[in-house]
């Protein structure tokens, strides 16, 4: 696993212009540290009494070793895909992790909610709540902060029909047994 931690100035982020190939790509290299180790986390939790969320975990033993850490929560995430070529889908990961914390934290996930029957899975199958990154970039893009609004509202309705559905009348009614495997 990488452990990453990012920090942007309000100030804006310093991008290299004046480099041959992307700077993009080199500002994204700054920002990772390979030295960073799970013991950092303690530090880091003293930094702050804030709950402590580690985002990228898709292992049972990394979830188990993040409950160890005092994290809080975890986000179960393959970063939208964008990392590692060939990555376990967060959705795959989730059965396993699920059990592997037993409780002991809150599990988020995101990657791939496009539509509420994906919520619905994800409630399913022992997430806490889903999480948005694209989605959430292209209302904006769309129109503005009015095409964010709409994109998660068009998601609540979607999800408040496929529970409606599935039979369900209330969130705790949402369990495995909505989700079939092949
Ligand atoms: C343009 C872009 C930039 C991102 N930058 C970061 C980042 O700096 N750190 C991070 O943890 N995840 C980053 N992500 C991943 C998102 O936080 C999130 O995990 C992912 O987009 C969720 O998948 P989805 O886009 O399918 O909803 C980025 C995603 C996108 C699309």
């Amino acid at each position: 696993m990488v452990i990453y931690v990012y920090i942007r100035a309000l100030s804006g982020l310093n991008i290299p212009q004046e480099h041959e190939e992307s700077g993009l790509l080199v500002y994204f290299a700054q920002q990772l540290d390979s030295s960073i180790t799970w013991r950092d986390l303690e530090w880091l939790q003293s930094l702050s009494p804030l709950p402590l969320v580690l985002k990228g975990i898709l292992r049972g033993d990394d979830a188990t070793r993040a409950v160890e850490c005092g994290a809080k929560a975890i986000v179960l995430s393959n970063h939208g895909g964008r990392q590692l070529d060939g990555a376990i889908a967060s959705l795959d990961a989730l059965c396993e992790i699920v059990e592997a914390v037993d409780s002991r934290l809150e599990v988020l996930l995101d990657g791939g909610i496009r539509r509420g029957i994906d919520i619905l899975k994800a409630l399913a199958l022992g997430a806490r709540a889903v999480l948005l990154g694209r989605p959430v970039l292209w209302g904006l893009a769309a129109d503005g902060e009015a095409g964010v609004a709409h994109v998660i509202s068009l998601l609540k309705d979607e999800f408040d029909v496929a529970i409606a559905l599935s039979g369900c009348a209330k969130l705790q009614d949402i369990n495995s047994s909505l989700v079939f495997k092949s």
